[in-house]
């Protein structure tokens, strides 16, 4: 099956992340959200990603500007779902909303039409058995910054077909990424280890072991040769991202290792969400 068009529902930052990468690829790309202002956001998103790019002269300002026109913002979900081969939904972690949505997008998306969810953790049978398409449902898993992480973990249920994989990888491969093919478990690969690395980073400062993020950000920098520290790199994914990740895995798994940290909670229940907040384990200026 040829994608022409791809669907991206969520203009968040994974959501606007993959929308830009899709239309980067030559893909004509509808980005839906549930409010005009999301909408925005994500679109102003996309083209400071692409200013970046523009400036290390790597593409035009003329291709910025075309990429951005291949992208067409809506809330309408009807619109943005009838013309798609591929939907890529990027909504927030929360198992009874994905199956909401799917539900909807099955009614909505013509037969051939493949779905595919960015979720970090929730198992993709559970996503792909409230449609009547299960074997048309996959796991396309990006990582933010979605423009700059390579990896796209594609994720393969027991319900998916070869041909849905096979499409997601193209896909995947085209927007200039390295897909892997993993199984449908809890938090799949990526998630599965770094989500506990960073939880025992909170633990670490919880327990006061260091004095500081700065400090326990510089020991990984430094020993590990990270690129960012994980207390870092948590504002940057969003604490509450990391909070859900957390209680999939505990829950799916029964394993008290995935206990979130109670700092974690309690950063989350302040509204301290990291960089999207201006307030996370650093202070980013008031949002
Ligand atoms: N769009 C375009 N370019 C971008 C960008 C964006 N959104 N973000 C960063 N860049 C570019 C910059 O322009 C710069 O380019 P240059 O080196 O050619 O000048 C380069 O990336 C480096 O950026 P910075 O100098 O601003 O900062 P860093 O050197 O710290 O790099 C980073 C930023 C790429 C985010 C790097 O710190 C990094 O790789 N961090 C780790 C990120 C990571 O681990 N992500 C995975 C998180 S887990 C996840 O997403 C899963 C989810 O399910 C929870």
């Amino acid at each position: 099956m040829e994608v022409k068009t791809i669907c991206v529902i969520g203009a968040g930052a994974m959501g606007n992340g993959i929308a830009q990468v899709a239309a980067q690829a030559g893909y004509d790309v509808y980005m839906r959200d549930i409010d005009d202002k999301f909408v925005e956001r994500g679109t102003e998103a996309i083209k400071k990603s692409l200013a970046r790019i523009v400036k290390k002269g790597k593409i035009s300002e003329d291709d910025a500007g075309k990429i951005v026109g291949r992208i067409k913002g809506t809330t309408d979900v009807k619109e943005a779902v009838s013309k798609a081969d591929l939907i890529i939904e990027a909504a927030t972690e929360n198992i009874e909303l994905k199956k909401k949505i799917f539900k909807e997008l099955d009614e909505l998306a013509p037969a051939h039409v493949i779905l595919a969810s960015n979720t970090s953790t929730i198992p993709i049978v559970i996503v792909g058995s409230s449609t009547n398409r299960p074997d048309k449902v996959v796991g396309m898993h990006f990582f933010n910054p979605v423009p700059m992480m390579k990896c796209v973990e594609v994720i393969k249920s027991l319900t998916t077909s070869d041909e849905a994989v096979k499409v997601a990888v193209e896909v995947a491969e085209k927007m200039g990424k390295s897909p892997v093919v993993v199984k449908d478990s809890p938090a799949f690969v990526a998630n599965r280890l770094i989500v506990p690395f960073i939880n025992e980073a909170v633990f670490a400062l919880m327990e006061g072991i260091a004095d500081s993020p700065e400090d326990i950000d510089t020991i990984c920098k430094l020993s590990f040769g990270h690129p960012m520290g994980p207390l870092a790199l948590a504002d940057l994914v969003g604490l509450d991202v990391l909070l859900a990740v957390l209680e999939i895995l505990h829950s799916e798994t029964g394993d008290p290792k995935f206990r979130p940290a109670p700092l974690l909670r309690q950063m989350v229940r302040a509204g301290y969400l990291g960089q999207k907040a201006g307030r996370g384990f650093y202070d980013y200026g008031k949002k």
